[in-house]
């Protein structure tokens, strides 16, 4: 019998989940943590983060395209928003219980008829979220048993393997690759039947892959005949250079009132407010009040101010300062494309987010990401991801970052393309 997909990739949290169970006899009593905190992989960011302070404290001038964390400010009237919100005594007090302020979950679900033409009930679909990751991390507490089967695209931002595993699931990671254009196929021959949940992410985190709506209907359909849940994680929607990229809820077959899924917005990226920690769920109700059931037993919910300020956000999401922000990666995803080709790197033009997602240069075969990485660090004094951190699939493949400043991005492909 053929093997599945699915099965060649157990996640690497599962496996460290279970050294660690085993490592517990042994373990130094100086340890504090859980063996359920032991068992994860080291935080991605950790390792680059050391090596990046040695190089900074070696006097170097270091450009960080590791992380993707806006440079450009929070848009003036959005501050404004907040900073006349915050004087009134109702938002200094617990935020509002139950989902979040109507205000906020409201301008949600316009931005959602808005932007995609899809219609939702504010209070039963849409869900206000300290950040996307705050409801990606939890969702599996709110849907899943011990033991459950969670599927995860390998690789993919990291948050979805790490909440299914410290929620004690089994996680299975789904392999993708360049040649399906890094999704996973959903043709019926995959033995992943009775998986409880089931993770996409488009435009992705790392591999900058976009999806179409026929995409979302293969998922959606496949999902339907094994009883999975789908959540989808819609963090990049607004960073899009020509088409715009589509939500779950455009598929034919996706109908809120029935189908068991759910996806997760972000306010971080679209107007640069990573800082201020607001994003949104909108889905099946029945998956919205089980994760907003998680959530009042384990956070008061979002500071008032920032779901108000939030919500004129939302309201104005066809600012021209979102265009201009836009625009803005346009330039710097130009660039940087032009600038790893000429380095050596082969790089599809991506359709959207903020990272390039580049296959390292040839040298005897193509170059391992970790010593290409530690190579641009150690000789460029360029911080980039190296694509083995996500998984054993990223090994050639290296994640930047365009959120640096555009004369810095320019200086870090010179020096890339001179190392
Ligand atoms: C794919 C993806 N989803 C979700 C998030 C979390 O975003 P936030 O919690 O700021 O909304 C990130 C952040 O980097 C991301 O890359």
């Amino acid at each position: 019998m053929s093997r599945s997909r699915f099965e060649p990739g157990v996640g690497a949290a599962a496996r460290h989940m279970n050294r660690a169970m085993t490592a517990t006899e042994t373990t130094p009593r100086t340890d504090l943590r859980s063996s359920r905190l032991r068992a994860l992989p080291p935080f991605l960011f950790d390792e680059i983060d050391r090596k990046k302070r040695e190089r900074l404290a070696a006097g170097a001038d270091v450009i960080n395209l590791g992380v993707g964390d806006p440079d450009q400010p929070t848009p003036a009237f959005i501050i404004e928003e907040m900073n006349r919100a915050m004087r009134e005594p109702v938002n200094q007090q617990y935020p509002a219980v139950g989902g979040g302020l109507r205000v906020f979950r409201e301008a949600a679900a316009e931005f959602m008829r808005r932007r995609f033409g899809v219609v939702v009930d504010p209070v039963r679909h849409v869900l206000c979220l300290t950040g996307s990751k705050d409801g990606i991390a939890h969702l599996p507490w709110a849907v899943t048993n011990p033991g459950d089967t969670v599927l995860v695209p390998d690789p993919a931002y990291p948050v979805y393997e790490i909440g299914a595993a410290l929620a004690g699931c089994r996680v299975v990671r789904m392999p993708v690759g360049r040649e399906t254009g890094w999704k996973p196929r959903f043709d019926g021959e995959l033995a992943a039947d009775g998986a409880r949940l089931l993770w996409v992410n488009y435009p992705s985190n790392p591999t900058a892959a976009s999806a179409d709506r026929a995409f979302y209907e293969s998922v959606l359909g496949w999902a339907a005949s094994r009883g999975t849940i789908v959540a989808s994680d819609l963090a990049y929607s607004e960073l899009y250079d020509a088409d715009k990229p589509v939500s779950l809820w455009e598929a034919r077959n996706a109908d809120v009132e029935r189908t068991p899924a759910v996806e997760f917005h972000s306010l971080s990226k679209t107007f640069n407010m990573t800082g201020w920690r607001i994003g949104f769920a909108v889905g099946h109700a029945r998956i919205i009040g089980a994760l907003q059931e998680v959530k009042s037993n384990v956070d008061s919910g979002t500071f008032n101010a920032i779901q108000v300020a939030g919500a004129l956000a939302l309201r104005r999401f066809d600012d021209p300062i979102v265009e201009r922000t836009r625009a803005l990666y346009r330039e710097r995803r130009t660039l940087a494309v032009a600038g790893l080709r000429a380095a050596g790197c082969q790089v599809d033009v991506p359709d959207a987010g903020f990272f390039i997602w580049a296959r390292c240069p040839e040298s005897g075969g193509v170059r391992d990401s970790m010593g290409y990485a530690a190579d641009l660090l150690e000789r460029a004094d360029v911080v980039v991801v190296p694509g083995a951190g996500f998984s054993e699939r990223g090994r050639e493949y290296i994640r930047v970052s365009l959120t640096s400043p555009t004369g810095r991005l320019a200086e870090a492909m010179e020096r890339i393309q001179n190392q």
